[in-house]
């Protein structure tokens, strides 16, 4: 009863969390096993939780030699705002476009600056948009233990972070619930003329958390502003969000 509680507060509470307010210095997570109740110590608001984070891209034919360049400073300037190390936050990065494209997995690089160096050194493949297999390939390869996916015991977030430009040619709906019943927390951002409810069908709960829609590259710089509250904890949301995350898998 104690979860339900703690869900429904989180759902009355991550949407509603005033920008203003200020980040309790200690949060209590409660866990999937009722005597686990883990407190996380918030020194810098920046590191204050291990995530398993994955970048899916879209490197379709439709994204310009440009904006592909773009895509790649918004990742380095969202790595910015994450504690990279083996210890704390994991970060993989695959492209898609017919085919999916690991560049490099959860566990192969344990600094910021490797992480950075090979965001930079991706190369755009100008292909189709095959983003249901993207979403299949994260869930069944990249965020696994395998690839370097922390035991799901240790409550680590999965997430999977997918920026598209376009109209995937393969369904998405199926696969992206299914990885969402995974335990994977999906954010899904559409660059252009995406459809808003492909986002929907793709991102998680609450969509205004998760899904985003902006008007060309140029304009993905503005929801960094949006992932610095997020992961720095300007807000509480998505330290509450992924309480709930938690609370519902119990
Ligand atoms: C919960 O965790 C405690 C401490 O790790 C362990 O002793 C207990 O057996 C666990 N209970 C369940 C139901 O898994
Ligand atoms: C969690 O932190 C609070 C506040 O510092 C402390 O009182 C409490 O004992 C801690 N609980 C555990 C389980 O460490
Ligand atoms: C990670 O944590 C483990 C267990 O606490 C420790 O043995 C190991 O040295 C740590 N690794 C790094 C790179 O900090
Ligand atoms: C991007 O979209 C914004 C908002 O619609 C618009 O003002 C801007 O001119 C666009 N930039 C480019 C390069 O198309």
């Amino acid at each position: 009863m104690r979860s339900l509680a703690l869900g429904f507060f989180c759902l009355l509470y991550c949407n509603t969390a005033q920008p203003e307010r200020r980040r309790p210095k200690h949060i209590t997570v409660k866990g999937r096993n009722d005597t686990t109740i883990q407190n996380i110590t918030v020194e810098n608001p920046c590191k204050a939780m291990p995530l398993d984070f994955v970048f899916v891209i879209d490197s379709s034919r439709s994204i310009r030699p440009n904006d592909y360049e773009k895509a790649k400073t918004f990742i380095i300037h969202l790595l910015q705002f994450l504690d990279i190390g083996h210890n704390a936050t994991r970060v993989g990065l695959l492209q898609y476009g017919s085919v999916v494209q690991p560049e490099f997995s959860l566990n192969t690089y344990t600094t910021k600056a490797e992480v950075e160096e090979a965001v930079r050194n991706m190369q755009h493949l100008a292909t189709g948009t095959m983003t249901g297999l993207a979403i299949q390939y994260t869930m069944e390869v990249a965020l696994t233990e395998e690839q370097g996916a922390r035991q799901m015991s240790l409550q680590i977030p999965r997430i999977a972070m997918i920026v598209t430009d376009g109209r995937p040619q393969d369904t998405v709906e199926e696969i992206a619930a299914q990885a969402r019943q995974a335990g994977i927390q999906i954010f899904a951002i559409g660059v252009g003329r995406v459809e808003m409810n492909t986002l929907k069908a793709i991102g998680s709960e609450p969509h205004s958390e998760h899904v985003h829609l902006v008007a060309n590259f140029s304009q993905i710089e503005t929801l960094i502003s949006v992932f610095k509250s997020k992961l720095c904890g300007g807000e509480e949301s998505l330290i509450l969000s992924l309480v709930s995350l938690f609370v519902y898998h119990v």
